[in-house]
């Protein structure tokens, strides 16, 4: 298969499939557990078809991207929104469990951060739960650095998931682009 990413931009009838696999990626368990989540410090659903929706709409500057494979389905997911002074937002990124640990989502990233320089973003910036430390790291392999910009967790809404823990909250990554 050819392994560059040809990101496409998601529309409201790919919003289900969208759904699929970011809950699986973020919440799947047993042989649906990718490497990134081991923590497990948060169950239920990540979002739903009316959540995506709800979002997409209230965000109409933001892309979601997608990378298929060739019979269609979908090999990534991607959420990029320009905020201010040349920022992006870059959120959802997700792999399937069974197709993470081959280099895709290493792939996706780059293909995203360059996606967003061709529309003028000098940075990216990103938030993680705290807590998911392979990760975070995994992002700092990437070029992104740790700021001391923390983010709290929406404990008492468990429309993104039920927390098990009481001590989380999002740190702030940033990556600055090369020109
Ligand atoms: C994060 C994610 C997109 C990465 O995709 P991927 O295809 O697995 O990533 P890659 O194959 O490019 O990279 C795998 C890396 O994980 C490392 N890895 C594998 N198993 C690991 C483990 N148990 N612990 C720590 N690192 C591990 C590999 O060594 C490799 O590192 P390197 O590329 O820096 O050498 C994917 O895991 C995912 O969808 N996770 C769930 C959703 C999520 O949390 N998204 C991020 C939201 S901010």
């Amino acid at each position: 298969m050819d392994t560059t990413p040809n990101l496409l931009v998601a529309t409201d009838a790919d919003v289900p499939a969208v759904v699929a696999l970011i809950n699986l990626a973020f919440r799947g368990r047993g042989k649906d557990q990718g490497w990134s989540i081991r923590e497990e410090c948060i169950e239920g659903t990540r979002i739903t078809d009316d959540l995506l929706r709800e979002d997409m709409a209230a965000k109409p500057h933001g892309t979601l991207l997608l990378w298929r494979r060739p019979d269609n389905s979908l090999l990534g997911c991607v959420w990029l929104e320009p905020q201010q002074d040349g920022v992006w937002y870059l959120g959802l990124l997700a792999i399937p469990p069974g197709d993470q640990n081959a280099g895709l989502g290493r792939k996706l990233l780059e293909a995203a951060e360059n996606w967003t320089k061709e529309r003028g973003a000098k940075e990216i910036k990103m938030t993680v739960v705290n807590v998911r430390a392979a990760l975070i790291d995994w992002y700092k392999r990437r070029g992104y650095s740790l700021t001391s910009e923390t983010k709290p967790f929406p404990y008492g809404d468990t429309r993104f998931g039920i927390p098990k823990r009481d001590d989380l909250f999002f740190v702030v990554l940033r990556k600055q682009l090369a020109d």
